[in-house]
C-alpha cells in the first residue's frame, strides 16, 4: 500500500502546462523554474551545478521553454553555465532569449547569442551597449536593480506574453519579492550537498506563519525527483 506522501504525489501530467496554455492573452504570465538539492542548494561552493537534476528534469525544463515566448536568465548564469536556452531535447519552438545584464558583463562570445533565427534581447541599464546580434532593452535601474514588473511590462509590450524566468536564484528571488510570479516549478533532486550556493534568498522573515506558502502540487519525475508546481496567484501583484 502506498504511504500518504506517495499517494499525494502525482505522476508527471500534461496538465502541468495547462496554466500556461490557458493564460489570459491580455496580461503577462510569468513562470520560474529552479532545480535544487534536498538541502536547497543549486551548486557546490566551487559553482559546480551540472547537473543536480537528472534527465527527466532537463526534459521538463526544455518542455517548459517550449511553452513560453521568452526565457529570462541573469548575468551570473550566463557567466557560470553559458547555456544555449533552446528546446533541443523536445519538439517545439525555442523562445526568445533574454539576459538581464545591467552592466554589460557577459560579453559577446556566449552561446545564447547564437544566430539561429531566435530573437535575443539584453536587458541593461540605460547607456550600456548590447553585444552584436542582441536587441537592447534599456530599463531604469535603481541602485543597480531593474524592477521585475518593468521588465515584464517591457517584454509584454514586445509581444512576449508567457515568460519563463529560468534562473539563477537571485534573478528568481527578485521576481518573488516583487510579487511578479504566477507559477514556480521547483525540481528537487534526492541529493544532499551540505554546503554551496543556496537557492532563493529573500528579506528576513522572522515569523514562520508569514512565510510564503504557495499552493503546491507535487509530481514524480524519474530518479526519485519531485517537481513542486507552485501556484503564486494569491501573491501576484499586477
Ligand atoms: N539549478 C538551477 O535551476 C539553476 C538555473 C540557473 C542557474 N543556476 C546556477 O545559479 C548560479 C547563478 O545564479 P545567481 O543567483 O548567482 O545569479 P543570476 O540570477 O544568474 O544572475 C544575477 C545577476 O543578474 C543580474 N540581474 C538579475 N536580475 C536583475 C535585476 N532585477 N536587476 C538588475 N540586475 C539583475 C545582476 O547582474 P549584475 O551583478 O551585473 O548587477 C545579478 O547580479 C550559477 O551557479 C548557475 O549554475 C542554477
Amino acid at each position: 500500500m502506498l504511504d500518504s506522501h506517495a499517494r499525494a504525489a502525482q505522476p508527471l501530467a500534461a496538465d502541468l502546462f495547462a496554466p500556461l496554455r490557458r493564460a489570459s492573452p491580455d496580461t503577462a504570465f510569468v513562470v520560474a523554474q529552479i532545480g535544487q538539492s534536498l538541502d536547497g542548494r543549486v551548486a557546490t561552493v566551487s559553482g559546480d551545478s551540472r547537473y543536480i537534476n537528472g534527465p527527466a528534469a532537463l526534459d521538463h525544463l526544455h518542455r517548459l521553454r517550449a511553452h513560453v515566448e521568452a526565457v529570462v536568465v541573469g548575468a551570473e548564469t550566463i557567466l557560470a553555465d553559458d547555456p544555449q536556452l533552446t528546446v533541443r531535447r523536445v519538439a517545439g519552438v525555442s523562445p526568445a532569449r533574454v539576459v538581464i545584464d545591467p552592466h554589460g558583463r557577459t560579453g559577446a562570445a556566449r552561446k545564447w547569442l547564437a544566430e539561429d533565427g531566435v530573437r535575443r534581447l539584453i536587458v541593461t541599464a540605460e547607456g550600456v551597449a548590447a553585444p552584436d546580434g542582441a536587441e537592447c532593452l534599456a530599463l531604469p535601474c535603481d541602485q543597480g536593480r531593474i524592477a521585475p514588473a518593468a521588465l515584464v511590462a517591457a517584454l509584454f509590450a514586445r509581444g512576449f506574453r508567457r515568460i519563463l524566468v529560468e534562473g539563477g536564484p537571485r534573478t528568481i528571488a527578485a521576481f518573488i519579492e516583487a510579487r511578479c510570479l504566477d507559477r514556480l516549478h521547483a525540481l528537487v533532486a534526492p541529493v544532499i550537498i551540505g554546503s554551496g550556493r543556496p537557492g532563493f534568498q529573500l528579506p528576513v522573515e522572522p515569523i514562520l506563519s508569514r512565510a510564503l506558502k504557495p499552493k503546491a502540487t507535487p509530481h514524480l519525475l524519474g530518479d526519485g525527483e519531485v517537481l513542486f508546481d507552485c501556484d503564486f496567484s494569491a501573491y501576484r501583484r499586477r
